[in-house]
């Protein structure tokens, strides 16, 4: 599917389906021309709601505003209900409100290619899709002039970067038999040498070599071994250091404190923060951000058998701190701890990692909802506002020294799993706060993206599977980062 910004009228674009907006239930609005019959059609022009006409190809979806988030899913719906009708050549003006033209034009984009994303590799009848061709028109629904060349660069932003997120899905979504931690390896050295980046992995004995006797032990049941994959991308112009740390749990189990059959269903996602690492590097690279980023992903199994480590055991992390095994499901902050470590020692200025941690995060937040953790208020008013201008969801969910304490365990430094059923995500973000040195305590923010990571019930642009989640919302933290341009807090 080809989308792209045409310099050109709207009404001079030949194409056999047109997407029209009704923003604000303005019906009067020079490009509605059904107005009319929007009654008949039951279609009140509702947030939301879409009309077709299917003899002249004409959909309309009503938007509160012209947000850039109503335009990322409006455009995703278009794409899904053409497709469905055989249309191929769809033509669209321009929507933003002064001053947010790039924004709107790469949202849109966006929306057009996150919408357009099927998975299928395991489909013997894949869908026909005769929609081949997207036009945004420069004609702009309020009549304004476009800076068209600044608007086609933002079309070709949204491009990539959902381009990137449809990559991270597609590795998300594929089977646990086919990708395992060595195939991860295998898949971040050929975006490596593709982008540029220099490549290191690690197998079980340098891991073990290395200290990190936590990672260590989830991988240890498995019989597919585990990698640390390491990604550096280090553009000359570089003005600052990030390292991006990613569960790459590619199958989850629960080890010996086994899931149920219904809880185990989905947990190829458990590589989801992995995965988004490379998505956000891709993007990164193609944006060329001025910035040395290293992803670190720590993959492995987390499976059943003899050598499998127990509840009862006691790990000692690369940072030499003692970990009571209380719970061998809680294994991504074990894998976590010690990629943790690691990226500390590669002195970045900024530390983030992205994780499906714990399902307590989707039960406080919901599951469209990433749950932003971290000492520092600032980072997390950083991270909130990226989300937002990324249109992903996310919220804060605070710290406190009574959900820190407990963590205590009887015989180790610290317990895996807390005393308590409450407030599971922030004790789950607590732990890894026992692997952040004291002046890495400001620079560092956990993600648990448990929520959104994978979709059960289609919503927005997300198909049923794997969203992608984290890499929009991480490439948009990046370009702030680099530009040094947040927005300053009180
Ligand atoms: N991978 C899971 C968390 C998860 C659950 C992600 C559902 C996405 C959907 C994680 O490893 C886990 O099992 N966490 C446990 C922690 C508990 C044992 C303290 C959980 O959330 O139940
Ligand atoms: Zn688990
Ligand atoms: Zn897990």
């Amino acid at each position: 599917m080809k989308v792209s910004l045409i310099d050109s009228p709207l009404d001079a674009i030949a194409a056999d389906c047109t997407l029209t907006f009704v923003v604000g239930k303005d019906t009067e609005h020079r490009w509605v021309d059904h107005a009319d019959r929007f009654e008949v059609m039951g279609f009140k022009c509702e947030d939301d709601e879409s009309c077709l006409f299917p003899e002249s190809g004409r959909l309309y979806i009503a938007i509160a505003s012209k947000d850039h988030d109503n335009l990322r899913l409006g455009c995703a719906s278009a794409v899904k209900a053409f497709r469905k009708k055989g249309y191929k050549h769809l033509k669209v003006g321009l929507y933003a409100d002064e001053g947010q033209e790039a924004r709107c034009a790469q949202a849109m984009a966006e929306g057009f290619v996150l919408g357009g994303y099927l998975f299928e590799d395991y489909k013997s009848k894949k869908t026909e899709t005769g929609l081949a061709e997207i036009s945004i028109s420069s004609e702009m629904d309020d009549g304004r002039a476009l800076d068209v060349a600044a608007a086609k660069a933002a079309v070709q932003r949204g491009i990539d970067l959902a381009d990137s997120v449809n990559y991270a899905r597609s590795i998300v979504n594929t089977p646990p038999k086919d990708l395992t931690p060595v195939k991860l390896a295998a898949l971040a050295k050929t975006l490596a040498d593709e982008c540029g980046f220099e490549y290191q992995d690690y197998d079980a004995e340098a891991i073990k070599e290395m200290d990190m006797g936590a990672y260590h032990a989830v991988s240890l049941a498995s019989s597919e071994p585990p990698r640390l994959i390491h990604l550096t991308y280090k553009p000359n112009d570089a003005k600052g250091r990030v390292a991006i740390v990613g569960k790459g749990l590619t199958y989850d189990s629960g080890g010996l404190s086994l899931k149920s059959s219904e809880a185990m269903y989905t947990m190829k996602a458990d590589k989801s923060g992995g995965v988004a690492v490379l998505g956000i590097m891709r993007t990164a690279a193609k944006f060329a951000i001025p910035l040395e980023i290293h992803g670190i992903i720590g993959a492995t199994e987390n499976m059943i058998g003899g050598n499998a480590y127990k509840p009862d055991d006691v790990l000692k992390a690369k940072n030499g701190k003692t970990i009571e095994v209380k719970n061998t499901d809680a294994e991504g902050r074990l894998v976590l701890a010690d990629c943790l470590c690691y990226a500390q020692a590669l002195e970045p200025e900024r530390i983030f990692d992205l994780a499906t941690l714990t399902g307590a995060c989707i039960v406080g937040l919901g599951e469209y909802t990433n749950g932003i953790m971290g000492f520092s208020g600032e980072r997390k008013c950083e991270m909130l506002q990226a989300a937002n201008e990324s249109g992903e969801l996310a919220a804060d969910l605070p710290f406190n020294k009574h959900l820190g304490k407990l963590i205590k365990s009887e015989i180790a430094d610290m317990s895996n799993i807390a005393s308590s059923r409450y407030g599971g995500a922030i004790t789950a973000g607590l732990f890894l706060a026992e692997f952040i040195d004291e002046a890495y305590r400001d620079k560092w923010l956990h993600i648990d993206i448990a929520g959104p990571a994978f979709v059960e019930k289609e919503w927005g642009y997300n198909p049923h599977g794997a969203s992608g989640a984290g890499v929009r919302m991480l490439v948009r933290y990046l370009e702030h980062y680099a530009a040094g341009d947040f927005t300053p807090h009180a």
